[in-house]
């Protein structure tokens, strides 16, 4: 079986880096499909924590192959620390890790943009990361794109050239100096040379990996809320986060997908500015926050919190084609008394199941009541073996969504994992 998806359900952060974790012993290619540093992964390693933003959790696995492939958009220093923490924590990447000629390079210019536009909108702000992403994807539609292929090729100058100079009219408008073009030229050469051994014909690699039937593990970024398509755009990343990208994103065609695993926290979380329809404003929201230790790995943000949201969920059933969910965090809830469900909106008297074309503020959410649990449920070893009303919590969503809940993460350590089995088993 070639290719199964792993997706986020809700705003990012679901916790796909743990179920990459999980699903990698599995696998013999890990591909990160979208996005860039604006994701980050918090793993512990040899006792230490790392946090990854580019290069797949999977290779805390000595024997998998990973590919940062051509949909995703990078800054050469942060992989370059990245594959240096790992180095230096023992890890080594050499012979195993991809990274596509054809991705595009994140620039100073696309941070310092990213950066000033927030600025910008005052009030307004997306809340963005800023890593640069947007105006790299821009510069990417904009066909003015940097690629990694370039770092080591002779044109470099002129094309950060003819970067900078798309660029000049909105600096000078906002009256700071253009980057030095040659100095960015030799820096980027300097790092493409360290990069040399790693960058390759990506899509290659994940094709023939198809052909020879292999298992590959396809690792989306941020989840579909977030999606530039299906998201509540604005307030969204500038890529396809959802299933459907794995495919650009990767390089392979649609048939080569067998499965795609949505990933969705047991509650909701959002960072950054947005619509969060079910978000909890008050000691509740607090509670779940701490409980939850929802705090940003890529920008330390404290993150918005609230129930969680079906009709959502249900959307990102739907865009992402489910086949399955791997619900995570569900022991967060644990001494809640009573655990509200977003089952629907209210849009000017209507009951909507799926989110509107333009939710900015105006939905009201509307809830179905739960009794909680007491019980700790972090040790429990089958679902059979959750209180009640854990249970009853989880098949409202399996009802609710029309999917069922393949994985249920009671904790952040791989055994406080129930009912998983090898995800690349069709049918499991
Ligand atoms: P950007 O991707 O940095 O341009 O940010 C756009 C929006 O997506 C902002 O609201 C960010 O907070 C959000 N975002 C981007 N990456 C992530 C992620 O990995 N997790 C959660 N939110 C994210």
């Amino acid at each position: 079986m070639p290719a199964l998806v792993v997706v986020g359900a809700q705003w990012g952060d679901e916790g796909k880096g743990k179920i990459v974790d999980l699903y990698t012993p599995y696998s013999d290619l890990v591909v990160r499909f979208a996005g860039g540093a604006n994701a980050g992964h918090t793993l512990v390693v040899g006792g230490e924590k790392v946090i990854l933003h580019l290069i797949p959790s999977g290779i805390l696995h000595p024997n998998a192959r990973c590919v940062v492939a051509q949909g995703t958009v990078l800054d050469p220093e942060v992989l370059l620390r990245e594959i240096d923490e790992l180095e230096a924590r023992g890890v080594s990447v050499r012979d195993r890790l991809f990274i596509s000629d054809r991705a595009h390079v994140v620039l100073p210019q696309h941070k310092l943009i990213d950066a000033l536009r927030e600025k910008q909108r005052g009030e307004d702000a997306i809340g963005t990361t800023k890593r640069g992403i947007g105006p790299t994807y821009e510069d990417k539609v904009g066909r003015r794109g940097v690629r990694i292929g370039d770092l080591i090729r002779p044109a470099l100058l002129e094309k950060i050239e003819a970067n900078l100079e798309a660029w000049a009219p909105l600096f000078s408008a906002l009256g700071d100096q253009l980057p030095d073009a040659k100095k960015i030229a030799e820096d980027f050469a300097a790092l493409g040379e360290r990069l040399r051994p790693f960058i390759a014909d990506s899509a290659a690699i994940v094709n023939e990996a198809v052909k020879a039937d292999k298992k590959i593990l396809l690792e989306g970024a941020q989840g579909m809320m977030l999606d530039i398509d299906h998201g509540t755009y604005p307030f969204v990343t500038s890529s396809n986060a959802v299933a459907g990208g794995a495919c650009a994103g990767a390089g392979i065609g649609p048939t080569a997908i067998k499965k795609v695993v949505g990933i969705s926290k047991a509650y909701a979380t959002r960072v950054g500015g947005g619509p969060f329809p079910s978000e909890l404003l008050d000691e509740t929201g607090d509670a779940l926050r701490n409980a939850g230790g929802e705090f940003g790995s890529t920008t330390g943000r404290p993150r918005r919190c609230g129930w969680l949201d079906l009709p959502a969920l249900r959307m990102a059933a739907r865009v992402n084609g489910m086949c399955e969910i791997a619900l995570t965090k569900l022991d967060v809830l644990t001494g809640f008394k009573e655990l509200k469900v977003c089952v629907a909106y209210e849009l000017e008297g209507e009951r909507l199941l799926e989110p509107p074309f333009d939710c900015l503020g105006s939905v009201k959410a509307i809830y179905e009541t739960l009794p909680g649990w007491d019980e700790p449920i972090d040790g429990a070893k089958s679902r059979d073996a959750l209180p009640e009303n854990a249970r009853a919590y989880i098949e409202l969503i399996e009802r609710e969504i029309g999917v069922p809940v393949s994985l249920i993460s009671v904790g952040p350590d791989r055994e406080q994992t129930v009912s998983f089995e090898d995800p690349f088993v069709i049918g499991s």
